[in-house]
């Protein structure tokens, strides 16, 4: 271990020094005010025991999935899955990835050409960030949630090109300060300039949605692609891809997180599966309604208890309330406060 390169113990030293080293801890809390597993899934028994038995009814007792899905890693439960996200979230098409990370490398490092134009919200999610940086095409940050001026920075920065595509990218739940973009605003400005729109939807699926479809569904003839992932509030693994045939035939033959790499095991399979149907039971819906309540409660003590310089960010997110009610109260409160 002495011989460790210099540089790099000279930037663990500095994070030391600065108080943003990383360490691995095992969380402990009584109620869950950290993690994403918004609706208490991840530990559900019920959905646990349910992938048992719907793998061993459909014969795939099997531990690993042994390749790559263009090699020997492809299934039927993979069928299975994607006809039944395809149908979930009302798209053409689903390709399921290991992880969401997996899916915006894969999407963002082939999709966008060089000579395309890719506009990304500042806020915008490290693996799509990543999969930007390994990208050809030309990529320029804008304002966050700030559509008002994005036309004209668009047409400035994209000047006589002719024969590219230009990508805007948004996310429908923001990660960090949990609020919400003009959605329709957005793709009606899509639709005008024939831009193609990606909504990462990772923090909406699972809550938003009659069914937990997130908010991008309604949108969906006009949305070039939508990025779930299954392991925030669906409380389990893995991600999809979501458009159109040729989306996912393109992404198959080019991606190369989706190629180089072992495809998930079929309990992962099976659990995206289950936890989708556990969503639309009565019992999903219910537990639904539950962190509604549980907001709700949240907000009513917070104000009564005038906590607000205790929950800082919270401040950050009432204050963008106004545009866009209930939602970014929602959403950035609902990953505060789930207490089964
Ligand atoms: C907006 C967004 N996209 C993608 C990801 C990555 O998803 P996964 O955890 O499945 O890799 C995250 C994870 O935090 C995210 O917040």
């Amino acid at each position: 271990m002495g011989n460790f390169p210099k540089k790099l113990t000279k930037k663990l030293i500095e994070r030391k020094q600065n108080h943003s080293f990383r360490e691995l801890r095992e969380p402990k809390f009584d109620i869950d005010f950290s993690s994403n597993d918004y609706l208490g899934f991840a530990k559900e028994d019920k959905i646990y025991d349910s992938v048992g038995t719907f793998l061993k009814a459909n014969g795939f007792q099997q531990n690993g999935a042994t390749g790559s899905r263009l090699l020997s890693g492809h299934n039927a439960l993979y069928t299975t899955a994607e006809e039944r996200l395809k149908n979930f979230y009302k798209s053409q098409a689903a390709l399921i990835f290991n992880s969401g990370y997996d899916a915006n490398l894969a999407f963002f490092s082939s999709i966008p050409q060089r000579g395309d134009f890719i506009f990304y919200d500042e806020l915008i999610h490290a693996s799509i960030r990543d999969g930007i940086r390994m990208s050809n095409a030309k990529s320029y940050k804008f304002k966050h949630n700030d559509f008002g001026t994005l036309e004209h920075y668009i047409t400035t920065q994209k000047g006589s090109a002719k024969n590219v595509e230009v990508y805007i990218v948004t996310e429908s739940v923001f990660s960090m300060d949990g609020d919400c973009p003009h959605l329709k605003e957005l793709v009606a400005l899509c639709l005008k300039r024939k831009y193609r729109l990606i909504i990462d939807e990772a923090h909406a699926v699972g809550v938003f949605g009659t069914k937990g479809e997130g908010l991008g569904t309604k949108f969906t003839d006009n949305v070039f692609a939508r990025i779930v992932t299954f392991g925030k509030a669906w409380g389990c693994h893995g991600a999809a891809v979501l458009g159109q045939v040729e989306l996912k035939e393109y992404l198959i033959n080019f991606a190369r997180s989706f190629i180089y790499t072992t495809a998930l095991p079929p309990h992962a399979i099976g659990s995206i599966i289950v936890a989708h149907n556990y969503a639309m039971d009565k019992i999903g819906m219910e537990i639904r309604k539950k962190l509604l309540e549980n907001i709700n409660f949240f907000i009513s003590e917070y104000k009564r208890l005038e906590l607000e310089n205790y929950f800082i960010f919270i401040v950050v997110f009432f204050l963008g309330m106004s545009k866009f009610i209930n939602l970014p109260i929602f959403c950035k409160i609902m990953i505060l406060i789930y207490a089964p």
